[in-house]
């Protein structure tokens, strides 16, 4: 049976659009069970709603304090009962309640090899660093900003004359193939979100892409 996913999202939502895309083209075993977002006006909502995908969005600014958003949130995804929770996109730091709900099943797409370059711009930390090579991570939500357990990364170089926002599409398009694939390791058995995480096949066609953390 397709792994079940909630996916949360602030923005564009075009990793969104790229797991459906490898859902429906039979590349991730996997089945979007709700898409939710802290943004009435992510437009990422659109994809889920096309697709008759339940959305709900959960407003920080509607809740006391962070607390009682994130206890919202959790009690929110949870009604969707997902495997795991990816969050692509999502721009708001998640707290106790949803990382107790989902221990070691939150996965986020972070667009910097880390651990270079955590927090809000990666791509523009990159280029202000003069790194020539960057790439996406994607890891499992910990505690901390952008430091839970390495899953996978893929590279990109960082080429003369780019700002942080070539550097970005470049690296999106690579988050477009690392993010499904990854959803679908899960999915398929190959990657288990254990403590700490465990790949049990080495990927293989994808290779050159899933470079999965050491054991
Ligand atoms: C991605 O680059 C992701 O790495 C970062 O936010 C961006 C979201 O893009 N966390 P999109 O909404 O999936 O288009």
């Amino acid at each position: 049976m397709s792994l079940p996913i909630a996916v949360l999202i602030s923005g564009t939502g075009s990793n969104l659009k790229a797991i459906l895309q490898a859902i429906e083209a039979g590349r991730c075993d996997a089945r979007v069970a709700a898409v939710l977002s802290d943004r009435s006006k992510a437009k990422g909502l659109e994809l889920a709603r096309e697709r008759r995908i339940p959305t709900e969005v959960v407003r920080l600014k509607a809740y006391e304090d962070r607390g009682a958003w994130d206890a919202a949130l959790a009690e929110r995804v949870a009604s969707f009962d997902p495997g795991l929770v990816v969050l692509a996109g999502f721009m708001k730091i998640v707290g106790p309640a949803m990382i107790a709900a989902f221990p070691s099943r939150i996965v986020n797409v972070h667009p910097a090899l880390l651990p270079s370059f955590p927090g809000t711009d990666g791509p523009g930390d990159a280029v202000a660093a003069g790194v020539r090579v960057s790439g996406c991570t994607v890891h499992v939500v910990d505690a901390g900003v952008d430091t839970g357990p390495i899953l996978a990364q893929a590279a990109v170089p960082v080429l003369p004359g780019d700002d942080r926002d070539a550097l970005h599409a470049r690296i999106q398009r690579l988050e477009h193939r690392l993010l499904p694939g990854v959803v679908h390791a899960v999915a398929s058995g190959a990657l288990e979100l254990s403590d700490p995480p465990r790949w049990r096949d080495a990927p293989g066609a994808d290779a050159e892409l899933l470079y999965p953390a050491p054991q």
